[in-house]
């Protein structure tokens, strides 16, 4: 899998995939992650890539020149099965849409800023709008970094334990069980005995009626109740 993301800030990324798991799967060749600087497809004096919003009203808005410009170039050397746009009134991120993308092989993630960008870059270039909740952040970077650790882990091979993204939160529409480690006993706090029982049923039982319970009062709504 290959993730392109556009921005005009990627010093703000460079770190996130620099480092563990992310940093990993591409040392494995699993996954390829380039940042694009926006700065660098301007035409315009002094790196210019934002102006002023038609009509007025605070704010600046992403050129549509440069964005264009970036976008052409990385689609004439490949075919992207979506171009993201990050933005807080996108669908909502969801377990269910990051497996999707997972299965996917080339994605780019553009990231706005200030206002956002210029619409006709939405109306005429962007496949898919993706949010992660309902709230506005400064830049769509961090949106982007959220969008492509939740893809990455799940690429095969990513993970050291292939079947723990399957027991993650959400993957079967509950939230995950409880986990411990060592030690057992911590001054009195005890690690529950069915897990230390070596009987797989019980174990797998428990969990479940635990996932079961804690889904039930903190995320009612994942049952439909
Ligand atoms: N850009 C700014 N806020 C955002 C959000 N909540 N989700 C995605 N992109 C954003």
């Amino acid at each position: 899998m290959r993730i392109d993301i556009v921005t005009c800030l990627p010093q703000l990324l460079e770190s996130f995939f620099a480092a563990s798991i992310l940093k990993r799967a591409q040392d494995k060749g699993l996954v390829e992650v380039h940042l694009h600087d926006l700065r660098n497809y301007t035409t315009y004096k002094h790196k210019q890539v934002d102006d002023y919003a038609f009509g007025g009203g605070a704010g600046m808005v992403l050129m549509i020149e440069p964005i264009v410009r970036c976008l052409r170039a990385l689609q004439a050397e490949r075919t992207y099965d979506e171009l993201i746009y990050l933005t807080p009134d996108g669908e909502k991120l969801s377990q269910r849409a990051v497996n999707t993308l997972s299965l996917k092989q080339n994605l780019l993630l553009l990231c706005g800023h200030y206002k956002g960008v210029d619409e006709r870059v939405r109306e005429h270039f962007i496949t898919r709008e993706i949010s992660i909740g309902d709230y506005v952040l400064s830049g769509g970077e961090l949106a982007a970094a959220v969008v492509a650790d939740a893809v990455i882990r799940l690429v095969p091979g990513v993970l050291s334990d292939e079947t723990s993204a399957l027991t993650d939160s959400f993957q079967d529409d509950l939230l995950a069980p409880p986990v411990y480690t060592r030690p057992a006993d911590y001054e009195g706090m005890k690690v529950p005995d069915v897990l230390l029982s070596g009987h797989e049923a019980n174990i797998n039982k428990w969990r479940y009626d635990q996932a079961l319970e804690r889904t039930r009062q903190r995320r009612p709504d994942l049952l439909g109740e």
